[in-house]
């Protein structure tokens, strides 16, 4: 594929982390585990967990609105909201249009929720983009919001050690000086859709006493299937993405990956050649916050000077789904 011209940019990040820390060592006194295990098996050294009252509209609503802040803007000038989330505070109505009340968004624009599980946030950016190509929106602002410790089995410790709450925000608009998405790569496959699963809650399973009692409305993973799947889908897709931005390894200042598992992000780094010290990793600190990781990370990225203008980033996500892409920018 030819290198496009970009039609887009994220001109702005911004994060909420709830105050909470949940420690390995907290979760030895919940289940049969230990830090050394959770170091070594995942990276994760302690997560944030949200409080009983805070939803994710709310964490959603406080990252947006940095964002906006940082990119100068009012909830005013916001023609599209897209909200990717695992994890809404109800199933109607959608979590984006609880944002655009919170943040006094104008009934001009629209809203909509996006459900790629923790993919979400790179799909996000490609409808944003496709959006503003097509001229139907110029700012589009892009919430990841996720409250995974209210969808944990707290009592599965094969799960509730991987997980965290948190929320990240884009604001995506035209590229101006040939910034800004040079190459988007997304799949997904329906055919290992087992491997990532709520059971319970929907149409065609309602919760009953039951299925509560027996947990179905809880994550459910088969982990080392998901840990092959994972590497060989982020290390292909960045390949991948990277090619059709006519890009080398060599090119990229850094890979900010889906936060899951470290084990998971050196293989990808490995298969996609990126050196270790071009790849952003911060799970250690909040474990897999799903959609929210990628925002989030670019933009711990951005202040701690590890990106700026003219840098070339890569970012690949994989989750439930199975989903899975990659994206390369120019900032
Ligand atoms: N503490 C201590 N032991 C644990 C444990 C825990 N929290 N969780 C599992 N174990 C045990 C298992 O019971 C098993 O014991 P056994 O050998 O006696 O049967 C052993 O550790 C190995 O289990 P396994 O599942 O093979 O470990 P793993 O190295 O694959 O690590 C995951 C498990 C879940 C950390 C890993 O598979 C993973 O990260 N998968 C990807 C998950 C993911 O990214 N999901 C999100 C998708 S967006």
């Amino acid at each position: 594929m030819k290198p496009r011209t970009p039609v887009a940019r994220i001109s702005a990040t911004a994060r909420y982390l709830p105050e909470r820390v949940m420690t390995n060592a907290d979760l030895e006194q919940m289940v049969d585990t230990s830090d050394t295990w959770i170091r070594e098996r995942t990276g994760i050294r302690e997560r944030r967990i949200a409080s009983r009252d805070t939803g994710a509209a709310e964490m959603g609503t406080r990252a947006a609105c940095a964002a906006l802040q940082k990119a100068g803007l009012s909830a005013r000038d916001i023609d599209l909201i897209i909200v990717s989330t695992a994890t809404p505070d109800r199933m109607l109505p959608t979590t984006s249009c609880e944002i655009q009340a919170a943040i006094g968004a104008s009934r001009r624009c629209f809203a909509y929720d996006l459900q790629a599980a923790c993919t979400g946030f790179l799909y996000a950016v490609t409808m944003a983009e496709g959006q503003i190509a097509a001229g139907r929106a110029e700012t589009v602002l892009i919430v990841s919001t996720e409250k995974m410790s209210t969808i944990i089995d707290w009592d599965d410790r094969a799960t509730c050690i991987l997980f965290g709450d948190g929320a990240g925000a884009a604001v995506v608009q035209p590229s101006t000086n040939g910034e800004g998405i040079l190459s988007s790569y997304h799949r997904s496959d329906g055919n290992l859709a087992e491997l990532i699963t709520r059971p319970a809650g929907g149409a065609r399973t309602p919760l009953t006493a039951d299925r509560l009692r027996r947990r179905e409305h809880m994550l459910q993973m088969a982990g080392p299937e998901v840990f092959k799947a994972a590497v060989r889908a982020m290390s292909k897709a960045s390949i991948r993405a990277l090619k059709d931005a006519g890009l080398e390894t060599g090119d990229i200042d850094l890979l900010v990956p889906h936060q899951a598992n470290a084990r998971i992000i050196e293989a990808t780094a490995r298969y996609a050649r990126v050196p270790m010290d071009r790849v952003f990793m911060n799970l250690d600190r909040y474990g897999n916050i799903s959609s929210a990781t990628i925002p989030v990370g670019l933009d711990e990225a951005r202040e701690e000077g590890r990106i700026g203008p003219g840098s070339h980033v890569l970012m690949t996500a994989f989750g439930a789904g199975l989903t899975w892409g990659a994206m390369t920018m120019r900032m």
